[in-house]
């Protein structure tokens, strides 16, 4: 049996998401972002092609960094308007049984005990289908929304980090017992107190109080990270269950992924067992030349200014200021580090323009385009998946939805046929149905929170 690849949607509460310039295609509908019926159909199009889960990104500023200001990334829609993630999520999971959440809130803006509770709520109502994409940010206007000058240090970020999951894992883990909640009606007895105890914590994040959630179906949600550097690699190895990442060959993610494993390995985790993902875009269409039209089609809607409105913001460069034919150069900032290194050090055998970036980053990021029949397409997958050790990838969009409905209907068929995709998902929380338990591992940083 070979290993089954795995497929979550890459979405976000905006226009366009990672393919700026595409809101403009006729039959993009990307600026429905706004309601809730272009929500609930996402749900179900990817709940069709047994889709593991929608990774819902998100951002809490603006990409000013090209051009020095927010002009480029309000003219493109450039991830701006862009809503809250997190209310999206009922209504989606009213709609679906088995789709499972991951969302994406940045700690550095989220004081921890609304947070842990939010995240509770959302693991009682979706009934265990929660899962918590960890970040700290790149964007200084982020920070500056929050009254800060600008963002903390990139390895200080991390490292502020650490406490914070410290302390919302005791929230969810350590404050209340299994046996806690008994809502015994004969003995007016709820809950009893004896089962719940405070929470006392003393670091970067102070806290003396109980956890206001009772125990839901994973406690944790299921702890997503998606950050490569050596600082976030450290982090991946100690939090993660899965890692994103995202890069432009195979060169480049294989390293990443063996990183990470090995570096899990060393604290005592099972490294194999940590699920990665990768970006990519898959253009699929029932014949080879049908698909290369569509991307011709998508091609001409792509805005290579957009792009690299969003590779400033996630780099740091303001890249309005380089000239289109410069070969991008390596530059060490306190914004995110993986996105540059791909396109300068992480492939010592390719080096990008400005241009290059450009035209590459506008359909779907800076991850591959897969492109063709379901065959085609399923090929390039399966040798991804051989070559770089991923477990599966993380799907932007070109043309929403029809980029997602071809997958689920064109694509999954392909590799079922080929036994490598489920045919039906496993009951229960998404925790279960990635790893066959609710909770986490007895090996994770948050298991030794627990109440026992
Ligand atoms: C596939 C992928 C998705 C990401 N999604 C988000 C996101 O939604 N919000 C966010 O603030 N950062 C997001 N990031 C950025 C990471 O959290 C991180 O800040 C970035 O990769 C830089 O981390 P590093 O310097 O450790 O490499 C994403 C990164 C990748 C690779």
């Amino acid at each position: 049996m070979p290993k089954p690849i795995r497929l979550n949607a890459f979405e976000m509460n905006c226009v366009a998401h990672q393919s700026p310039g595409l809101w403009r295609h006729p039959r993009d509908r990307s600026h429905e972002y706004n309601r809730l019926p272009y929500w609930i159909e996402l749900a179900q199009t990817l709940e069709r092609g047994l889709f593991d889960g929608l990774f819902l990104a998100d951002v809490l500023g603006i990409y000013d960094v090209f051009g020095g200001g927010p002009e480029a990334a309000l003219r493109h829609a450039t991830q701006v308007p862009v809503n809250d993630p997190l209310l999206l999520v009922p209504a989606m999971a009213q709609a679906t049984r088995h789709l499972g959440f991951g969302v994406t809130v940045n700690l550095s803006f989220e004081p921890p005990y609304p947070f842990a509770r939010r995240m509770s709520t959302l693991d009682h109502l979706t009934e265990g289908r929660i899962g918590w994409n960890v970040v700290t940010g790149y964007l200084d206007s982020a920070a500056k929304g929050a009254g800060r000058d600008r963002q903390t240090a990139h390895d200080d970020r991390y490292a502020v980090a650490e406490d914070y999951m410290e302390l919302v894992y005791k929230l969810w883990e350590g404050s209340w017992a299994d046996d806690a909640v008994v809502a015994d009606k004969a003995a007016g007895l709820f809950t009893r107190p004896e089962r719940v105890r405070r929470v006392a914590h003393e670091g970067h994040f102070r806290l003396d109080a109980l956890h206001l959630s009772e125990p839901s179906p994973q406690r944790t949600p299921v702890i997503y990270q998606a950050g490569t550097s050596p600082a976030g690699r450290t982090f991946a190895a100690r939090h993660a269950e899965c890692v994103f990442m995202s890069g432009p060959s195979k060169t480049v993610v294989a390293p990443r992924v063996a990183a990470i494993r090995e570096l899990a390995a060393g604290l005592g985790r099972d490294g194999a067992g940590i699920l990665m993902f990768t970006l990519a875009t898959a253009i699929v269409a029932p014949t080879d030349a049908a698909a290369a039209d569509l991307l011709a089609e998508y091609r001409r809607y792509a805005d290579p200014e957009g792009a690299l409105t969003l590779m400033s913001g996630w780099t740091g460069i303001d890249f309005s200021r380089l000239d289109p034919d410069e070969v991008v150069e390596h530059v060490q900032n306190e914004a995110g580090r993986s996105a540059l290194e791909n396109i300068t050090r992480a492939d010592p055998g390719r080096r990008w323009t400005v241009r290059e970036v450009g035209e590459h980053v506008s359909i779907g990021g800076i991850g591959p385009i897969f492109v063709g029949s379901p065959t085609t397409v399923a090929d390039q997958m399966e040798s991804w998946v051989e070559e770089t050790g991923i477990d599966g990838f993380n799907l932007a969009f070109a043309v929403r939805p029809e980029t997602f409905a071809a997958v689920s209907d064109l694509l999954v068929p392909e590799l079922q046929r080929r036994g490598r995709y489920k045919s039906a998902y496993a009951e229960g929380s998404l925790r279960r149905k990635l790893f066959g338990r609710d909770r986490v591992d007895d090996s994770h940083a948050a298991a030794r929170h627990r109440f026992v």
